[in-house]
């Protein structure tokens, strides 16, 4: 079912733990499964990500996604972090099964809303950043999903 990148991520994975007065700070939930993901950038004065942690409470998958994402956006400018979107986290993990790409979702928006942080305690805007959602699902109709 777990490819073994989505395997290696979740039996080690890379970047767990948090930064003290990290630059910014993200958490988004998603309340239909109860998962939580947490995200700490450390970004220097050029916008270069120089380091990033992550916490998670939720699923093999959401701690594999989480850990792919931040070797994703080390290293990267703001920009660049950008573009490390779900999709481009579940390419690097060689796939998941669809009942897991809502996981990887988590990933993409708990990024975003550490920008926010970062963007919004610096007085700066970050092309493309929109105000982020606390829960993936929020401003969603009601709908069937299986989990
Ligand atoms: Fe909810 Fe994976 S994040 S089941």
């Amino acid at each position: 079912m777990y490819t073994e990148k989505v395997m290696d991520h979740f039996q080690h994975p890379r970047n767990m733990g948090e930064i003290e007065n990290a630059s910014g700070v993200g958490t988004v939930g998603n309340a239909k499964c109860g998962d939580i993901m947490r995200i700490y950038l450390d970004i220097d004065k050029d916008g270069i990500i120089q380091d990033v942690k992550f916490k998670t409470f939720g699923c093999g998958a959401a701690v594999a996604t989480s850990s792919m994402a931040t070797e994703l956006v080390k290293g990267k400018n703001v920009q660049e972090a950008m573009k490390v979107t779900n999709q481009a986290v579940m390419e690097a993990l060689d796939g998941l099964p669809p009942v897991k790409v809502h996981c990887s979702l988590l990933a993409e928006e708990a990024i975003h809303a550490a920008l926010w942080d970062y963007a919004g305690k610096n007085g700066i805007t970050i092309e493309g950043l929109e105000k982020p959602k606390s829960d993936i699902h929020e401003g969603e109709e009601e709908e069937e999903e299986e989990y």
